[in-house]
């Protein structure tokens, strides 16, 4: 859990703020590119735009569900590759043709795009299916990227898992070339990973990390299968002001339904003594506060490179943090990932651990 200097309590200032914030007015434009004749404009960002060639757009999903938008100048046929796909979604809004690839979660059609404005939805078919379902998720692989495949081959081997969430430090330096590598090992997995950025994601430029072009925002939210998923960049041990005011709508779309947080840096220390934490306490239980009284039911973090199951305010709390990176010595825990089941009709989302051998 090596963290940036704003991390230290002491340290802590307004320029804390300072780098979330421009971090997060970075990230709003990511999901909008336009060039070649066409504009590309995915609902809430919740894809990078990776490409936009003469006949080719190229995305890399941070949701089950999108939702793009298409300006055409003129109309043609255009390939949509979708990268971190649900394996199973479809194509809707425009004619379209399938073209099969080799990685599960690559998806890839050929649309034909009319001119002027066309709105595309891609889902899996039970995007709505209440029935439970099965989730996973874990952080902080960093400098073990090597052995990741111990962690993907046992979570591939999870029955009925539709997706997974990161919750940051995927990577030791955050720089391009690694988080290639990274999402190179990715496609192992039969489901993609939805991922916020931790403080090692933020590398040489704080304000606009090779993350965002990669995967896409570290703040986003989403909806499937009667669970509300909100992913905030907790990386600077703050949120950006910005990402209060989404925060806010997000809670509002998900207070009916079951709700699970996720954000690399914890609010409050868990541990009394480590400092892994908000940089402010004060901002930490203002942040508490906010989802407890949404009615968040479960949150996720990462960071502190164990497993700890808690609660935080009422709300039930995970800290896992055994991805790959240097583990704490003499807890027994060592590298897993999480399970959670979430049961819609009961209201609730049953964890369960997973540990990998050999443990460190
Ligand atoms: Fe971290």
């Amino acid at each position: 859990m090596r963290t940036v200097v704003c991390v230290a309590a002491l340290l802590w200032s307004a320029g804390c703020v300072e780098v979330a914030e421009e971090r997060a007015k970075n990230e709003d434009r990511i999901g909008r590119r336009a060039a070649h004749g066409l504009t590309v404009q995915v609902d809430e960002g919740l894809a990078a735009v990776r490409a936009l060639e003469a006949d080719r757009v190229e995305l890399w999903a941070q949701a089950p569900t999108l939702t793009v938008r298409l300006t055409a100048a003129e109309a043609g046929p255009w390939t949509l590759d979708l990268r971190n796909a649900m394996p199973d979604a479809v194509l809707e809004g425009a004619p379209a043709r399938p073209i099969g690839r080799s990685v599960p979660t690559h998806r890839s059609w050929r649309v034909d795009v009319p001119a002027g404005e066309t709105t595309l939805r891609i889902a899996p078919p039970d995007a709505e299916d209440p029935s439970p379902w099965t989730f996973v998720a874990f952080a902080d692989v960093q400098d073990r990227l090597d052995g990741v495949q111990d962690l993907f081959g046992r979570m591939a081997t999870e029955p009925g898992v539709r997706f997974g969430l990161i919750s940051g430090d995927l990577t030791e330096q955050g720089d391009a070339s690694t988080l290639r590598r990274f999402q190179r090992n990715m496609e192992t997995l039969p489901f993609p990973l939805f991922a916020t950025l931790g403080n090692h994601e933020l590398g040489a430029d704080t304000a606009s990390p090779p993350f965002h072009r990669l995967f896409g925002r570290g703040s986003f939210s989403f909806a499937y299968r009667g669970v509300r998923f909100t992913l905030l960049d907790s990386a600077s041990a703050t949120l950006a002001p910005r990402t209060y005011d989404k925060l806010d709508r997000w809670l509002a779309a998900g207070r009916d339904d079951l709700h699970l947080a996720m954000m690399h840096i914890p609010p409050l220390d868990a541990f009394g003594l480590r400092n892994g934490a908000f940089a402010s306490r004060g901002e930490a239980h203002k942040l508490l506060g906010l989802l407890a009284r949404a009615g968040v039911d479960v949150t996720v973090y990462g960071h502190v490179h164990t497993f700890k199951a808690y609660t935080n305010v009422g709300i039930d709390a995970y800290i896992t943090g055994g991805g790959g990176a240097i583990p704490e010595r003499l807890d027994g825990i060592g590298r897993h990932f999480m399970t959670f089941r979430a049961e819609p009709a009961l209201a609730r989302i049953v964890p369960g651990v997973v540990r990998i051998f050999p443990a460190d």
